[in-house]
């Protein structure tokens, strides 16, 4: 373990990007993102969450030769075999979430089932330049509402409802959502690790 007083953040994702700042500042370690520093361009080719956050991670820890941790995140339907997973933001037509979430309903409803379980998974993976990593995962269980509610959040939100709530996550505001969320829960666990080692990484 070394001290380290800078972590990457592999993303361009402005939103991931303040929030995880927010959260890390009082640990003492500064988060340089994609909006201060070039970052290498990935393809995403992995075929879980874990593998793709750890390509991202670790393309910017090699070139940047510190500790770099990244995301992935999705969107997983019972019914329709997990879809569509890893392939969540390319599912929707031209990133056009708005479609994909038609494209989703559409696609439940030719099922012709009722079952309408689902659940958001997160992973964050910290890699470091010799390729070692470690990875923290979260996990947030739902179902697929019938048709789209709320304006809060981004992505599928209008159309999942957590389990335990009559609402769907575009209905909950930030904080409450990061309570709950895949995300949150998957960076509670690494700023957990973090604490443990008192900044160290
Ligand atoms: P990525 O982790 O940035 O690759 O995101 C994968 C895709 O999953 C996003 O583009 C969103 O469409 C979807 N997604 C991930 N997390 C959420 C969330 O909290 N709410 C709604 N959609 C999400």
């Amino acid at each position: 373990m070394q001290k380290f007083k800078e972590i990457i953040f592999a993303s361009h994702n402005k939103g991931k990007i303040a929030e995880i700042r927010e959260i890390l500042s009082p640990l003492g370690i500064k988060v340089l993102s994609g909006e201060d520093i070039d970052l290498p361009e990935v393809e995403e080719t992995g075929k879980t969450f874990e593998e793709n956050a750890y390509i991202k991670a670790l393309a910017a820890a090699k070139e940047k030769n510190i500790p770099c941790f990244a995301d992935d995140s999705g969107l997983c339907v019972d019914a329709i075999g997990g879809k569509p997973g890893v392939y969540t933001a390319r599912y929707a037509p031209n990133r056009d979430f708005n479609k994909g979430m038609d494209k989703l309903l559409d696609e439940l409803k030719e099922t012709n089932s009722s079952n309408r379980a689902a659940h958001f998974s997160c992973v964050i993976v910290l890699a470091y330049p010799d390729g070692n990593y470690k990875a923290f995962e979260g996990r947030v269980d739902g179902a697929i509402a019938t048709q789209k509610s709320g304006t809060a959040g981004f992505g599928y939100d209008p159309i999942f409802i957590p389990t335990g709530f009559n609402r769907s996550f575009a209905e909950f505001d930030s904080i409450e959502k990061n309570k709950i969320s895949h995300r949150g829960r998957a960076l509670q666990k690494f700023i957990n690790f973090l604490k443990d080692n008192k900044g160290s990484l």
